[in-house]
């Protein structure tokens, strides 16, 4: 792991390969490692970016009050450290969220985008309270609270329960909290996603059992020149659970 101090935060990445720029972001709450299944089968064709997100891994926390454009200029920050003005951004779930504020954020930086188990929709009232609940709980009982509830809905390989399990207990309350509230806050992204006119996929489990495969085909609808790409028995981690497959439609951000 390569760790960068910025504006007196860490922020830890993994980087490897060699090709088009492409930082992979990993969804909530989990680190950079979710995506270790997919390195092997990418780094010919790209120099991949793996952070951690702030709150997340080996990241400090991003402050107290976090919304989900704070990482999205965290990542910014970390491409200008590394020296790259553009890059392809590939976002799973949470990470999705925050590649879609640093598309509206920063749209000259970016030079594609994959939404991994993702969706452009804000929460609805019901999402949002149960989001404020739960960090409530997580202030009070620990990242245990997140895992009981979120592991069994990830994979729908079961192998991958125990390694979820122990990634999920690895996180910091804090971080869990800030991602829960950055979560809850952010801005429904449709319209934006459907005005992007860089390279576009969409990959999702068909089996996906926290965000419906549903999302990523109204998604899809609603922006003509996205390539949708689902993935048969697969659930919300498609990186772990199809890790070839998830590769290829990667590579269809450039065309390869
Ligand atoms: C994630 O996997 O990042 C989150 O579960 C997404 C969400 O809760 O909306």
């Amino acid at each position: 792991m390569n760790t960068l101090t910025i504006a007196d935060k860490r922020l830890t990445y993994l980087r490897t390969g060699s090709g088009a720029p492409l930082v992979l972001v990993h969804g909530f709450p989990l680190d950079h490692s979710i995506w270790e299944p997919v390195v092997p089968f990418l780094t010919d064709d790209f120099d991949l970016i793996l952070p951690d997100l702030p709150g997340f891994g080996g990241s400090d926390s991003p402050g107290p009050d976090p919304d989900i454009e704070t990482y999205a200029h965290a990542l910014a920050d970390l491409l200008s450290a590394l020296g790259l003005t553009q890059a392809f951004l590939a976002g799973h779930s949470m990470g999705g969220y925050v590649a879609l504020a640093f598309a509206r954020l920063y749209p000259s930086r970016l030079r594609g985008l994959a939404l991994v188990a993702s969706q452009p929709l804000a929460d609805t009232p019901e999402r949002k309270s149960g989001r404020y609940e739960t960090a409530a709980q997580v202030a009070l009982h620990g990242a245990g609270v997140v895992a009981e509830a979120m592991v069994p809905k990830l994979s729908a390989d079961p192998a991958h329960g125990p390694i979820l399990n122990e990634l999920i207990l690895r996180q910091r309350p804090e971080g869990i909290i800030g991602g829960l509230r950055a979560m809850a806050g952010r801005p429904d992204s449709s319209s934006l996603l459907a005005s992007l006119t860089v390279p576009l996929v969409l990959i999702h489990g068909q089996a996906d059992a926290l965000i419906p495969v549903e999302r990523a085909r109204e998604a899809a609808q609603s922006t003509p020149h996205a390539v949708l790409v689902e993935l048969p028995a697969v659930g919300h981690m498609p990186m772990m659970e199809s890790p070839e497959k998830t590769a290829a439609a990667l590579k269809l951000l450039i065309g390869a």
